[in-house]
């Protein structure tokens, strides 16, 4: 399995930076297929920290294509504004090391607007976005009506893509009371920036197969996760793109035969942000040292996460979902000097036991997490490089959720610093 495919288990967040960063240095082609500027990690790099939201994590390391894919929905303006702040680094950020799909749909200032009043709106319906328009910009490339990266580079029909959107968008915003958009402020918003765009357009899916059959390794970089997947998420309190590893290659135009080696990225306890059931939630002392220890605030937004126990019955569905072959598990070192945990193995609903999320919200609301309890450790996990440097309740806590969920752990992170890592497997010599 020479390609690897990283996927978010819960609910994004799960520490993928430092997994992605050190699978990226292995890798030759890095992807990104699905979402948007609602991504986000910290890279560090010889000491020096970067942090993107749009463009791969290839982009930091000498030598490497990155590849932005027709999966994700695209903020020019966004990429710019990433690509100076990267520049002014020492990243240097060409044709030559990142190629963007010309079929890739576009974010325009209409879908962030949209989003920030929608969820400004009204009480009860907020979903907690990150207002980077990720959602408005999907419903328009599924209504047929976007503009894709490609219409930058024809200026006598990106007017007429222009009209069609906003015979779209000028009524539902006369709707919501807001002022009607003019064809020529679109047009001049994408004018602006089309030249700094259109070198890097290509047709991803021959680059990618090209690379394949060249034996190059190619890492496809998931990004949010499992749980905020528009099918198989916490509906409709979910990000607007499919985030399992299925839409690697949807969302890249590999066929799904090159996917390879799928890696799971899971936290040992559980985050979410934004609004949304979470059946393992610690609204009490339990979640505050969860979130202090474990510095849970969103790094696109700055916003709190909620914390949790360990749900072995969501991350369960998630490895069935994904195909995932194995487990990065992270953050194990945040857990250390807790008495006792717990992991949620089943469900209680209605009076009776099940050992999956239902998909119904009205279901989920009714939910009871059954869980079981495991002694906790006093000595320090953190750092730890060899399963032997572990407490022996630590190691058992590990082995006890590879088979709860069902896929083995094939790295263990021990801390944000690189060589904190258990590596049982590498993914791409598998
Ligand atoms: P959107 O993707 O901005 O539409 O937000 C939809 C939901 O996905 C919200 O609950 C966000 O908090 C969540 N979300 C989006 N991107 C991320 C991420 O990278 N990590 C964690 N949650 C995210």
């Amino acid at each position: 399995m020479a390609n690897v495919v990283v996927v978010g288990s819960q609910w994004g967040d799960e520490g993928k930076g430092k997994i992605v960063d050190w699978l990226s240095e292995r890798a030759d082609v890095v992807v990104r297929f699905q979402g948007g500027h609602n991504a986000g990690h910290t890279l560090v790099v010889d000491g020096v920290s970067y942090k993107l939201s749009l463009l791969p994590s290839g982009v930091v390391r000498q030598g490497k294509l990155s590849v932005i894919g027709n999966g994700v929905v695209f903020d020019p303006h966004a990429f710019v504004a990433e690509k100076v702040r990267l520049e002014g680094q020492g990243v240097s950020i060409s044709p030559q090391t990142l190629r963007i799909a010309d079929n890739t749909a576009l974010i325009l200032s209409l879908h962030r607007e949209l989003d920030a009043i929608r969820e400004s709106a009204a009480a009860g319906t907020k979903i907690g976005t990150t207002r980077r328009g990720i959602g408005p910009a999907y419903e328009d490339k599924v209504g047929r009506r976007a503009i894709r990266a490609m219409d930058l580079a024809e200026p006598d029909t990106l007017r007429e893509r222009v009209e069609r959107l906003l015979a779209h968008h000028n009524p539902l915003r006369r709707g919501l009371g807001e002022p009607e958009i003019a064809v020529e402020t679109i047009l001049d918003e994408l004018v602006s920036v089309a030249d700094e765009i259109t070198p890097y357009l290509d047709r991803v899916w021959r680059l990618l197969d090209e690379r394949r059959r060249a034996g190059d390794r190619i890492l496809f970089e998931g990004a949010q996760g499992t749980l905020l997947d528009i099918d198989h998420g916490t509906y409709p309190f979910v990000t607007s793109s499919n985030t399992v590893a299925g839409q690697a290659a949807a969302g890249s135009g590999l066929g799904p035969s090159a996917a390879g080696f799928v890696l799971g990225i899971t936290k040992a306890y559980t985050t979410r942000v934004g609004e949304g059931p979470f059946p393992s939630e610690q609204d009490n002392e339990i979640g505050q040292f969860l979130g202090e220890k474990g510095h849970e605030f969103g790094t696109v937004t700055g916003r709190k996460r909620r914390c949790g126990w360990f749900d072995a019955v969501l991350v369960r569905q998630a490895v069935a979902i994904n195909g995932i072959h194995g487990l990065a598990l992270t953050k194990l070192d945040v857990l250390d000097g807790l008495d006792e945990l717990c992991i949620a193995v089943a469900y209680e609903l209605d009076g009776e036991r099940i050992d999956y999320f239902p998909a119904s919200p009205a279901a989920q609301k009714r939910i009871k997490p059954i869980y079981e309890k495991l002694e906790g450790w006093k000595d320090t996990t953190a750092g730890a490089r060899r399963w032997s440097e572990l407490p022996a309740q630590a190691v058992k806590y590990v082995r006890h959720i590879e088979e709860l969920v069902g896929a083995p752990v094939t790295l263990l992170s021990t801390s944000p610093e690189r060589d904190d890592t258990i590596l049982v497997r590498d993914p791409f010599e598998d």
